[in-house]
C-alpha cells in the first residue's frame, strides 16, 4: 500500500477540478480516495459545490458504495473473494482464517469476484493478490505487509 498523504482540503479541491465535466460523483469520490485513501466527511460538501450537485447526492453515493471508506485505511488490507467459484473451492474456510488475523492494524473484508475465478479461492493482502490461497499465506502475507508499512 502505497502512503497516502493527510487529507487536504486544498489538494481535493484541485483533485475535483481537474476532473472534465459532466464527471459523476462517484467517479469524484473514487479519485479523492485514490490520493488519501479514504474520503474525508469535509469532502462531501467540497465535492457537492465542485460538481454543482447537493450535499445529499454526495453523501448518497459515499454512503451506497461499500468500496469508498469514510475512515482512514488500516495498515494491512485483506480481501476474501465470496464469489461462486472461490465458494466452491473453500472460500468460507479462508475467510474464517482470514478473520482470526484482524486486529485494530488489519481489517478483513468480503469480494465478490476478483477476476480470478480459476484459482480460487482467491485472497489479496494490501493489494497483492494470493490464489489458490491458503490461510498460512494469508498469514505470512498480512505479516509481511505489516513489517513493510
Ligand atoms: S469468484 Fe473469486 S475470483 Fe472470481
Amino acid at each position: 500500500m502505497r502512503p497516502r498523504p493527510p487529507w487536504s482540503p486544498a489538494r481535493a479541491h484541485e483533485i475535483l477540478s481537474g476532473i472534465r465535466a459532466p464527471v459523476p460523483v462517484l467517479l469524484a469520490l473514487q479519485s479523492l480516495q485514490e490520493e488519501f485513501g479514504y474520503v474525508h466527511g469535509d469532502a462531501v460538501p467540497l465535492t457537492a459545490d465542485v460538481l454543482n450537485v447537493s450535499r445529499a447526492d454526495v453523501f448518497g453515493v459515499l454512503t451506497y458504495y461499500r468500496d469508498l471508506r469514510r475512515e482512514p485505511p488500516p495498515a494491512v488490507e485483506v480481501q476474501v473473494c465470496m464469489g461462486e467459484a472461490c465458494q466452491a473451492v473453500g472460500a468460507r474456510g479462508l475467510r474464517g482464517s482470514a478473520e482470526a488475523l484482524a486486529g485494530p492494524d488489519t481489517e478483513v473484508r468480503d469480494v465478490f469476484c476478483l477476476g480470478n475465478c480459476a484459482l480460487g479461492p482467491t485472497a489479496v493482502v494490501n493489494g497483492r493478490i494470493i490464489g489458490r490461497a491458503t490461510g498460512d499465506q494469508v498469514s505470512r502475507a498480512v505479516v509481511e505487509a505489516a513489517g513493510a508499512s
